[in-house]
């Protein structure tokens, strides 16, 4: 049987197709580059904004595989739903239960074989084992993604993670610090620890605790962390940052909104004021740090001064870079009872906007 993967989302998306090639290599599967050539097609999928999902949809549409699986977040977002929305689909699996992959196309081939149409669906997982991180699959070969935390439980009013992820879990170091020395023994020199938010990373010690582990660590050449959250980014944090000699000097640090209205409707916990002294404190502490943030235009409720600040946070702060996304009502969330009242060529407008200005800035830096 011959299996294509296709990755849709974050970082953390990608690091669970490497965990679930891992699987299917293992069962000895063969892993193909061609859709066109594959038995079985798995899209591991994203559900942050509704242009996500709609791209899977249509590649679901396209896709004549004999068999059709959707893994990630979109299979905890709508469950057996999706084989309602896309009949062809033969399997759904949560993004905890991705372990059990191999198991499922086995039992659907059977059916297949059967001529028995067999529609399976396994959401409900609560937790991961640790196993999973350890099968050793890598996309690239010198750079390694290692989890450090999984879900969330932030709340931020207009993001679905935490109903697809799940509650907020932090590995144990010693899970991490052993991934990476197999990582390493693989001929890896170059790790990104990943987390929803690195900074609540919580076990027996803690986040900045962990940097300094990592960094001890021999044969390793280079680290970095990703995501911060601006509530959680405490200055210790930066000292750390400055004193980790293996350690990448770049802050992703997501702001979302300059304006204290916006920020408190989007549930994230700061003001503008605390995020442009965080952002100070960084280029002091962590010489010649690099900084790069995520931006929502067309918040509910965001008018044409509120979105002024944001632009005008951007224009002061001087990102090295900044992803700008329009905002997109996501199921389950509490934004979703907000009206989505910025007409949707505004949004484009103010996207467009600070695009524009990002791309000068970043042109001149
Ligand atoms: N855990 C990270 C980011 C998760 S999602 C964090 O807390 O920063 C990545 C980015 O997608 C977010 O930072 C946000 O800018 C954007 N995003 C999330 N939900 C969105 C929505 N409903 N509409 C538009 N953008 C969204
Ligand atoms: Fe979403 Fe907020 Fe959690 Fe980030 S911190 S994943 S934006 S709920
Ligand atoms: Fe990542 Fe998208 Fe899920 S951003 S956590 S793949 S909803």
């Amino acid at each position: 049987m011959k299996i294509f993967l296709q990755t849709y989302g974050c970082q953390m998306a990608n690091r669970d197709s490497e965990v679930i090639i891992g699987f299917l290599i293992k069962e000895g599967y063969k892993i193909v580059d061609d859709d066109k050539k594959a038995d079985v097609v798995i899209f591991n999928t994203c559900s942050v904004r509704q242009h996500a999902e709609d791209r899977v949809f249509s590649a679901i549409g396209a896709c004549h595989a004999k068999i059709i699986g959707v893994a990630g977040c979109m299979a905890n977002n709508y469950r057996e739903a999706i084989f309602k929305k896309a009949p062809s689909v033969d399997f759904v699996i949560g993004t905890r239960d991705i372990n059990k992959i191999p198991k499922i196309i086995k039992e659907i081939e059977k059916h297949k074989k059967n001529k028995q149409d067999k529609k399976i669906s396994e959401t409900d997982a609560k937790f991961r084992e640790d196993e999973i991180y350890h099968t050793g699959y890598h996309l690239t070969k010198d750079h390694a993604f290692v989890v450090i935390s999984e879900g969330c439980e932030n709340y931020c009013s207009y993001c679905i993670v935490p109903y697809v992820r799940g509650k907020f879990r932090s590995r144990s170091p010693e899970e991490i610090i052993k991934e990476i020395k197999d990582d390493i023994g693989a001929g890896i020199s170059r790790i990104t620890l990943l987390g929803q938010n690195v900074n609540q990373y919580k076990s027996n010690i803690d986040f900045k605790d962990l940097l300094y582990m990592v960094n001890k660590v021999e044969g390793l050449k280079q680290f970095d962390f990703m995501t911060s959250h601006p509530k959680d980014a405490i200055y210790a944090l930066f000292k750390t940052m400055a004193e980790c000699d293996k350690l990448i000097k770049h802050l992703h640090l997501p702001v979302q909104s300059g304006s204290n209205r916006i920020l408190k409707s989007m549930n994230r916990g700061y003001t503008k004021e605390h995020y442009l002294g965080l952002v100070k404190k960084y280029r002091d502490i962590v010489k010649g740090g690099v900084i790069s943030t995520d931006i929502i235009v067309g918040f509910p409720g965001e008018t044409e001064e509120d979105f002024k600040e944001t632009y005008d946070l951007v224009k002061k702060v001087k990102f090295n870079k900044a992803y700008i996304f329009k905002y997109s009502p996501r199921p389950h969330t509490k934004a979703l009872n907000f009206v989505d009242d910025v007409p949707k060529q505004e949004k484009e407008r103010r996207h467009g906007l600070i695009l524009d200005l990002q791309r000068e800035i970043s042109k001149k830096k």
